[in-house]
Order: structure tokens, then C-alpha cells, then sequence
């Protein structure tokens, strides 16, 4: 490469810690390029994960609507059918509506997309091999690293994303499986198995443990939403491990048995879907090569501050620690930058919520019951069940609940845990509460609209320390 092109901030990898912190360092007047491989901007979020995944979701929640909940509403519907190549077409055009705003954003803030792959030639030095052919050598003051992460494989599967898939093939197949096994029971089994399941696959999750949901989902949420899916017409295989699989012939063999050892079986399946969870991803990024380190798990390690031990090289989002999601990517590359133009950064992991987005949704904040009975905190439970909400009746949606746990000497809110229609949105009011340290008085004694869903959040943190009024 020529002479190096000096950089305030040079960051690795568009996605969402990525573009982030470039747009962040736009505003603040660095010099910022912004260096990402993919022909879009928006990294594993907007291109194959959480958008196109919404997309499929929300629609084929539609049409699963449209089949089984009309005729007790009026609504009479004939000859429903699902265009697959339309649903795609639909996800595809969301998608690249958001992937060509992030390049709108760049250009308002000044950062440069450097299109191609960027590796460490030395402490201050990225060297980028470019898409277009040739090479550029940027060299930054600043460097953050935003690499991101990709599907753990299973060993002895070979994943074609046709047969034997990851979430990326699952949002993209062509014609509906007769019947799909997903291997792994956490939030991608179910959002992906949820699609194809109302498509008309016949879908089987196999969990290695004795709970859906994958880690952070509290058990009596996680045992509700597994039998609402049930009834929506998803199997579960729980305490059970995938031993191997055979992909040779034109059905996929997954061998199974009890997790403690045990009854044996052997599963068919159309497609595979393999969800064990995903893991850093730092390949060809050369970190190796300035003595930068990995843990047991493949993390970039940092401090507090997310500095590698050199300390103008910064790392966050998935490749790093934490939960592997965007909006914690996406705070973290605000602090990062922050820490970078004024010394001083926050992000509070404590209080960064998850969402499934099943239907109905799933979604928690802060602490569940077997985290805090572990640390032997005491601590006192407030449920409402939405088919006691006035809303969710007259929406004919009353499925789940709402559950707040709280200290019990203090009635500060550790945890909130809902399962229901909105989840998703409802868990905001809970974020911030647990943010601002309110207490479920503090929640309970606010107005809340009527007729909302939010008044079963409001009534579940009355629940911990009075009696709700509507149940
Ligand atoms: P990524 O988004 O993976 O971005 C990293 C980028 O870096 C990639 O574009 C990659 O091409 C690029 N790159 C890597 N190495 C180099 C290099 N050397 N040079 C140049 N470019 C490089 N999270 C949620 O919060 N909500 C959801 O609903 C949700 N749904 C999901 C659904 C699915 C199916 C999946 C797979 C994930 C989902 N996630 C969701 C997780 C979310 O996608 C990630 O947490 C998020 O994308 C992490 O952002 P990131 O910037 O750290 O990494
Ligand atoms: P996950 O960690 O959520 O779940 C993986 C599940 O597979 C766990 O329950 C685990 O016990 C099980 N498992 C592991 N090995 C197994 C084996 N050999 N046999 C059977 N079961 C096995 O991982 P997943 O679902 O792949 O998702 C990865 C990450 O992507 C999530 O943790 C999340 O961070 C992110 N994501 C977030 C979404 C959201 O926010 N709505 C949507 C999709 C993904």
C-alpha cells in the first residue's frame, strides 16, 4: 500500500457498534472512515438478523392470523395463501430501505465507508484489502474494532444454508420444509422455528436444557411460552442433546438422546436449522499480529473502558463481552466514542432489556427468579395476566402476563419479565424504571392510560406490595 492516510477514528466493521461509533465520531468533528466488507452498511442486524427476521415475523404472524383468529372477530376471509417470493420481496425491501439509510447517515456525518477488509498491520496501522481490488493503508489516532460475530457451527454438519441452515439460510428459504429440526431452543430456534411453524413446516426444537428461551429468560415465563408455542403447534425435545447428524443423503438425520444419557433417537428432517448460539468473529482482522488477545471464547478481551491493552485500539458489540445484541452494541459504541472526545463513557448492563419476538412476544429486564434465589437475595413477586387487562380482551389477545420482582425490603425493582402481546414495547417503561432505581410503588402509583396494556405493568408492580385491583 502507498503512504498511509491519517484517521482520528478508524473503525472496523459496519454493523450496528460499527456504524455507530462512526456516525458518533462524525458528529463530534473527527476524521472517521469506517471500514466494512459487506456491499451494505448495518452489518448481521440490518442485513440477516434482527430486521429481515422482523420482517418474517410480523407477516407470517399476519397470515397466521388471517388462517385461525377471523371468524370470532366477523372477519370472513376465502382462498388465503402465502406468496413466499412476495414475503421475501417485502423483507428485502426493508431492509435495503434501512442498509442505504446508514450510507445516507455516513454522508451527513462526514464518515467515509472504506469498502473492503481491514486488518491490523501495526499498532496505529489498518491495512485495507479493498472489494474493488487493490489496497488503501489508513492509520488512526483512534481505532475501534466492531468485527461482530457469526453462527456457531455444529460439529459434523456442513451448513449449505439450503439443507443445513443458520439463521441466515432461515430467512431466505425458498419453499417451505415439510418438516424442519432446529438444534438449539434460544432465541433464534424460536423466532425462526415461529416462522416456518406458520408457514406449515412441521418444526421440532431440540434443547439441550431443561428450558427454552436460551440464557436470561426466567423459568415460569420460559415453561408459559413453551406451552402457548405448543399450542400454536411447534414440538419440543428438552433435556435432550444432538449427538450427531447425517446430511449425505436428501433428508437431514439428527441423532438425539436424554441429556443425562440415556433413550436414543433418530430424527428426518427437510432442513436443519442450527441455533446453538453464535460467537465472535475476528478472522483475518490480524489482531495476532500486535499482540492483541482472545479468551476461551474467542472475545476480544478489554477493561471498563473497552481498551484492548493498547490502549487507543477500542473493541465493542459482539465481538467482545456481553449479550450479543444490537441496542448493546449500539450503546457501547456511543460510550466508546465518548470516552474517546471527553474521557468519560457509560453504559449500564444491568438495565439492557431482551426481546423475543414470538407471538406474543417475550420480553425481560434486570434480574429473573433463579439469579437473584442464587444470590440469595430476598425478594417478593408481582404478576398480572393480561386476560384480566381490559385491552388485550377487547383485542381478543389475552394470552401472558406481567411479572415484577422487587427487593423486599426496599421494593426497588430488580427484574421485570412479561410475556404478552407488545412485550416488546411494554419492557421500555420497565428499562427505565430500572434505570431510575424506581420502585414498584414508584411504577404502580403512575398514571397509565385506559384502556392500554400497560395497565397490566402497572398493576403487576402493585401486585408486589398491594393487592392488584382487577384480578
Ligand atoms: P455485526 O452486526 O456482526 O457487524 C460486524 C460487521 O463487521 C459485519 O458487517 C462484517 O461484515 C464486518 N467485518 C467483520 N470483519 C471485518 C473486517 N476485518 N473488515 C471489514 N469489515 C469487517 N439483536 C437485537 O438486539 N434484536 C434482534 O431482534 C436481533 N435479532 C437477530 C436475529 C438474528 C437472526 C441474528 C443472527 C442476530 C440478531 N440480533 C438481534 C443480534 C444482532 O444482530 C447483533 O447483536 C448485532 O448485529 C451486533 O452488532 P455488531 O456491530 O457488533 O456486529
Ligand atoms: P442462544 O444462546 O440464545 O440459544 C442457544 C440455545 O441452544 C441454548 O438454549 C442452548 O442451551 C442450546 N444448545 C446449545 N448447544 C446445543 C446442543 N448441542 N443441542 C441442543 N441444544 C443446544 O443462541 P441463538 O438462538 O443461536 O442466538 C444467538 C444470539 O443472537 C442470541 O443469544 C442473541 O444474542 C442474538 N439474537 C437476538 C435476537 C433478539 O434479540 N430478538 C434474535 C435472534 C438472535
Amino acid at each position: 500500500a502507498s503512504e498511509a492516510e491519517e484517521r482520528d477514528l478508524i473503525v472496523i466493521g459496519g454493523g450496528v457498534a460499527g456504524y455507530v461509533a462512526a456516525i458518533k465520531a462524525g458528529q463530534a468533528g473527527l476524521k472517521v472512515s469506517c471500514i466494512e466488507k459487506r456491499a451494505t452498511l448495518g452489518g448481521t442486524c440490518l442485513n440477516v438478523g434482527c430486521i429481515p427476521s422482523k420482517s418474517l415475523l410480523n407477516n407470517t404472524h399476519l397470515y397466521h392470523q388471517i388462517l385461525h383468529d377471523t371468524k370470532n372477530r366477523g372477519i370472513v376471509v376465502d382462498g388465503v395463501h402465502m406468496d413466499i417470493a412476495q414475503l421475501m420481496k417485502a423483507k428485502e425491501t426493508s431492509v435495503s430501505g434501512l442498509t442505504k439509510g446508514i450510507e445516507f447517515l455516513f454522508k451527513k456525518n462526514n464518515v467515509e465507508w472504506v469498502k473492503g477488509t481491514g486488518a491490523f498491520a501495526d499498532e496505529h496501522t489498518v491495512d485495507v484489502n479493498l472489494v474493488e481490488g487493490g489496497e488503501r493503508s489508513l492509520r488512526g489516532k483512534n481505532i475501534i474494532v466492531a468485527t461482530g460475530s457469526e453462527a456457531t457451527p455444529f460439529p459434523g454438519l456442513t451448513i449449505d444454508e439450503e439443507k443445513v441452515i443458520t439463521s441466515t439460510g432461515a430467512i431466505a428459504l425458498k419453499e417451505v420444509p415439510k418438516k424442519m429440526v432446529v438444534i438449539g431452543g434460544g432465541i433464534i430456534g424460536l423466532e425462526m422455528g415461529s416462522v416456518w411453524s406458520r408457514l406449515g413446516a412441521e418444526v421440532t426444537v431440540v434443547e439441550y436444557l431443561g428450558q427454552i428461551g436460551g440464557p436470561g429468560m426466567d423459568a415460569e415465563v420460559a415453561k408459559a411460552t413453551q406451552k402457548l408455542l405448543a399450542k400454536q403447534g411447534m414440538k419440543f425435545k428438552l433435556n435432550t442433546k444432538v449427538t450427531s447428524g447425517d446430511d449425505s443423503s436428501a433428508s437431514v438425520k439428527i441423532n438425539v438422546e436424554a441429556a443425562k444419557g440415556g433413550k436414543e433417537e433418530t430424527l428426518d428432517a427437510d432442513v436443519v436449522l442450527v441455533a446453538i448460539g453464535r460467537r465472535p468473529y475476528t478472522a483475518g482482522l490480524g489482531f495476532e499480529n500486535i499482540g492483541l488477545e482472545v479468551d476461551e471464547r474467542g472475545r476480544l478481551i478489554i477493561d471498563q473502558e473497552y481498551r484492548t491493552k493498547i490502549p487507543h485500539i477500542r473493541v465493542i458489540g459482539d465481538c467482545t463481552f456481553g449479550p450479543m445484541l444490537a441496542h448493546k452494541a449500539e450503546e457501547e459504541a456511543v460510550a466508546a466514542v465518548e470516552y474517546i472526545t471527553k474521557g468519560y463513557g457509560h453504559v449500564n448492563y444491568n438495565a439492557i432489556p431482551s426481546v423475543m419476538y414470538t407471538h406474543p412476544e417475550v420480553a425481560w429486564v434486570g434480574q429473573n427468579e433463579q439469579e437473584l434465589q442464587k444470590e440469595g437475595v430476598k425478594y417478593k413477586v408481582g404478576t398480572f395476566p393480561f386476560s384480566a387487562n381490559s385491552r388485550a380482551k377487547t383485542n381478543l389477545d389475552t394470552e401472558g402476563f406481567v411479572k415484577f420482582l422487587s427487593d423486599a425490603e426496599t421494593d426497588r425493582i430488580l427484574g421485570v419479565h412479561i410475556v404478552g402481546p407488545n412485550a416488546g414495547e411494554m419492557i421500555a417503561e420497565g428499562t427505565l424504571a430500572l434505570e431510575y432505581g424506581a420502585s414498584c410503588e414508584d411504577v404502580a402509583r403512575t398514571s397509565h392510560a385506559h384502556p392500554t396494556l400497560s395497565e397490566a405493568f402497572k398493576e403487576a408492580a402493585m401486585a408486589t406490595y398491594d393487592k392488584a385491583i382487577h384480578f
